[in-house]
């Protein structure tokens, strides 16, 4: 076993859908915070990718999948995303990779819950291993306020809210800081299973 093998850097991608840019501004959070911790990282957005994308894809140790909630769940542009790795899912090609996830609405609480949930199934379809928020609840009391990190209270993932009618640049400064933490969660718990996984190989 080399030094090399337990300090690579680990390798996250970040595959998201957004339509109005909402999305997109937190998945820049989410690869912000991966990067803070000598992560390599690289953004994806889901439609249209090009062959070179989908290597990216497959060559990651981790992938954070990101995508806008509409209708209540994953947008159509993720879901067409999502049934391309078909082929992926029965070949076990993204088997034991990292996964996370985090979305964004309009509402406070828009049903994100249940994208989230989309999110997982998907990722354990392809039998990744799911990495939590791993952050309490914010403005959960009287001393709390919006500004805390998981203002609206998730634990499968990151949650976010923005006015429908703001510019992707407005994103709430307490969502990006979530989901920088998220992307920073990741990229560690991705460090510490590609060290273990040396290690053990070299057992
Ligand atoms: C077709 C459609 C469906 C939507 N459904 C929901 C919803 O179920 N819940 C919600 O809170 N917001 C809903 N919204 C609002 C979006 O989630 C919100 O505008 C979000 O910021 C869009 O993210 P994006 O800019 O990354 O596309 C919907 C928007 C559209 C266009």
């Amino acid at each position: 076993m080399t030094a090399n093998a337990l300090s690579r850097p680990a390798g996250v991608a970040v595959a998201y859908h957004s339509g109005f840019g909402h999305t997109a501004t937190l998945a820049n959070a989410v690869a912000a915070g991966a990067e803070a911790t000598g992560a390599a990282v690289s953004m994806i957005a889901v439609t249209g990718m090009s062959d070179a994308d989908w290597h990216v894809l497959d060559d990651a140790d981790a992938i954070v999948f990101g995508s806008a909630t509409y209708m209540g769940n994953v947008s159509a542009g993720f879901q067409a995303f999502a049934e391309k790795t078909g082929r992926r899912c029965m070949n076990g090609t993204w088997r034991d990779k990292v996964a996370a996830g985090f979305t964004n609405s309009g509402a406070k609480n828009g049903d994100k819950m249940h994208t989230l949930m989309s999110l997982a199934v998907f990722a354990a379809q392809h039998h990744m291993h799911w990495v939590n928020l791993g952050l309490g609840a914010g403005w959960n009391s009287s001393a709390g306020s919006e500004y805390d990190m998981n203002r609206l209270g998730f634990w499968l993932g990151a949650g976010a809210a923005t006015d429908v009618d703001v510019e992707a640049e407005q994103v709430h400064r307490a969502d990006l800081a979530t989901c920088r933490h998220l992307g920073q969660r990741v990229a560690e718990v991705t460090r510490q299973l590609v060290a273990g996984r040396a290690v053990t190989a070299a057992a």
